[in-house]
């Protein structure tokens, strides 16, 4: 007779919804296995998708401004889909533990159809949050094998811990039932299974498992500071001086008055984003940085806009007086950033977004040489004019997007998105002593991982967290690693082993006892699921 303990009833209810103790049923059938199958397999997949969703929050922006454009409205839809998938996989996880709870303490396996429902739901929005990555999200997926190189050794651990707590249920399982085809299967599969997880460090390479640190990369400050002040803003590029950067990037498009000008939104946004246009213009829509003339662009406000829709979650953080100078901001020129670069001697790298490429290349060049700039403080990087570009300008570093063309045209700087290079070709370019710059990098994981492999600098919107970092999230050697996890893979099995005698030896005791009719032995309530074959 089941006992009527109240944490045994709660967590009935929970996850079939019989309050009352029912009698168990001999056969409980293949129902209760496929739910608790559904419930394992679910949670599993949930957990991945969550890891997925906290490994892609480094380029949250790309979904946040992919909805921009749909919308024409600001959503953190990145964060929506984080809580989403954060409140469905503490769901799933917990489901799992009381159904494993119920294994434990032999209770009855009935999933209720309402949770079916739920992880029906479940599943399809985390199959079509799969599907929405594979198709407008593709170059996205090279970031998530990237972050098992700072996961790896980290999840091994994880998962050799979580085996060992499991282990007890399969040598229960393997245990109880009768038939040797079933024994057999379930040593098996459960042989493999602790291989694979006890040997996967073979396959784990990480730069950070080194002996030897490389220097930490510079800090290049992604339109300036955009979680401190409205980007490409005087304000957002001070505030990068404080952090230490040694260079600014920023965008660069030219006015109807042929004035080099900082905006990063071209084409049908130009403005929409960033500035008040749709309240200064509200009948007229500009696609084309040549629609206004630099007077038109200094009458718009370039920093309401990052108070109101809080792009970062970040402007609480602000001041009173802090939040007052980001909504006095206007659109800045290219020579305002370049007399802040000059005075604090600090590169500028931009990209140019120009319809009109020569002409603009032409007025870009000449305004960055009247300004006064050292001129190896400019790190030309816009592709197009740059055998012009070279030959007015010899002073300038020539940056190169395309490792081919670098290599072609014998540059020594690449600026390249961070998972367009493995970690083992930044490595091989930094010993033959070339410049490699990543973009974006935001979340110290992956700054530590490009740190390991040696980068030289990233483009990041967070320097203030990247400044006061003083080493990578974890370094190891390979020595110190191969003994840490050989220790834990040793305790582990060790651990197994003493579990399956233990269990053995009472597992015998309790069929003795059986022999001799004497049938309350608690074995007997567990794995109610199993087939009794
Ligand atoms: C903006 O410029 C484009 C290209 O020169 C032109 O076709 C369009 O009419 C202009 N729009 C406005 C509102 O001036
Ligand atoms: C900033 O404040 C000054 C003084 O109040 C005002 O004249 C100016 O228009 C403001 N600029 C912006 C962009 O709001
Ligand atoms: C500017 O910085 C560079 C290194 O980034 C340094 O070599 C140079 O001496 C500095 N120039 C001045 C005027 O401080
Ligand atoms: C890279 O630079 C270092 C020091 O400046 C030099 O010793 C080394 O030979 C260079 N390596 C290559 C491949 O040019």
């Amino acid at each position: 007779m089941p006992r009527k303990s109240c944490g045994r009833v709660c967590c009935r209810g929970l996850y079939s919804c019989h309050w009352e103790t029912k009698l168990r049923e001999d056969h409980p059938g293949k129902h209760a296995c496929c739910g608790f199958s559904v419930v394992l397999l679910v949670s599993l997949l949930s957990l991945c998708w969550m890891y997925i969703c906290l490994v892609t929050f480094n380029d949250q922006e790309d979904v946040n401004w992919e909805g921009f454009k749909m919308l024409k409205r600001w959503v953190n839809f990145f964060m929506l889909g984080i809580i989403v998938s954060a409140v469905l996989t503490s769901y799933c996880v917990l489901l799992l533990l009381i159904a494993l709870f119920h294994v434990a303490i032999g209770e009855k396996l009935d999933l209720h159809w309402f949770h079916m429902i739920f992880l029906s739901l479940g599943v399809l929005f985390i199959a079509s949050g799969l599907t929405g990555i594979s198709l407008k999200w593709k170059q996205e997926w090279p970031t998530v094998p990237l972050s098992l190189q700072a996961t790896g050794p980290f999840l091994q651990f994880g998962a050799v811990v979580a085996l060992t707590l499991l282990s007890p249920l399969v040598f229960r399982c393997f245990l109880r039932s009768k038939n040797a085809g079933c024994k057999v299967l379930i040593a098996l599969v459960f042989v493999v299974i602790s291989a694979a997880i006890f040997l996967c460090p073979l396959l784990i390479h990480s730069p950070c498992l080194l002996s030897e640190l490389p220097e930490k990369p510079k800090l290049i400050g992604h339109r300036g500071a955009p979680m401190k002040a409205p980007e490409n803003t005087i304000m957002a590029f001070n505030r990068s001086v404080e952090c230490g950067v040694t260079a600014f990037e920023t965008d660069v498009q030219l006015s109807k008055d042929r004035i080099p000008f900082l905006m990063h939104d071209n084409g049908s946004d130009f403005l929409l984003r960033t500035t008040n246009v749709k309240q200064k213009f509200p009948d007229t829509h500009f696609s084309h940085s040549a629609n206004l003339t630099w007077e038109e662009l200094q009458s718009l406000n370039a920093g309401e806009w990052f108070v109101e829709t809080d792009p970062f979650h970040t402007v609480r953080q602000l001041s009173e007086d802090e939040k007052k100078a980001a909504q006095n901001q206007s659109i800045p020129s290219l020579l305002q950033l370049l007399n802040l670069a000059k005075e604090h001697n600090i590169s500028v790298i931009f990209d140019l977004y120009s319809p009109d490429q020569e002409n603009d290349t032409n007025d870009t060049v000449r305004t960055i040489l009247s300004s006064g700039i050292d001129p190896s403080l400019i790190l030309w990087l816009p592709p197009d004019e740059r055998d012009a570009v070279s030959l007015a300008a010899p002073g300038f570093i020539q940056v190169y997007n395309n490792l081919k063309e670098m290599l072609n045209k014998r540059g020594t700087h690449l600026n390249m998105k961070y998972s367009k290079l493995s970690t083992e070709e930044i490595r091989e370019l930094r010993s033959h002593n070339k410049t490699v710059n990543l973009w974006v990098v935001n979340e110290p994981w992956l700054f530590s991982l490009l740190w390991c492999a040696g980068a030289s600098s990233v483009t990041t919107n967070s320097c203030h967290l990247l400044r006061d970092m003083e080493r990578p999230s974890w370094v190891m050697s390979p020595l110190q690693y191969r003994i840490a996890w050989t220790v834990v893979d040793a305790v582990a099995f060790l651990l197994m082993t003493a579990l399956f005698i233990v269990q053995r030896t009472t597992h015998s005791h309790s069929r003795e006892k059986e022999k001799r009719g004497d049938n309350t032995s608690a074995w007997n309530e567990l794995m109610p699921f199993l087939p009794t074959v």
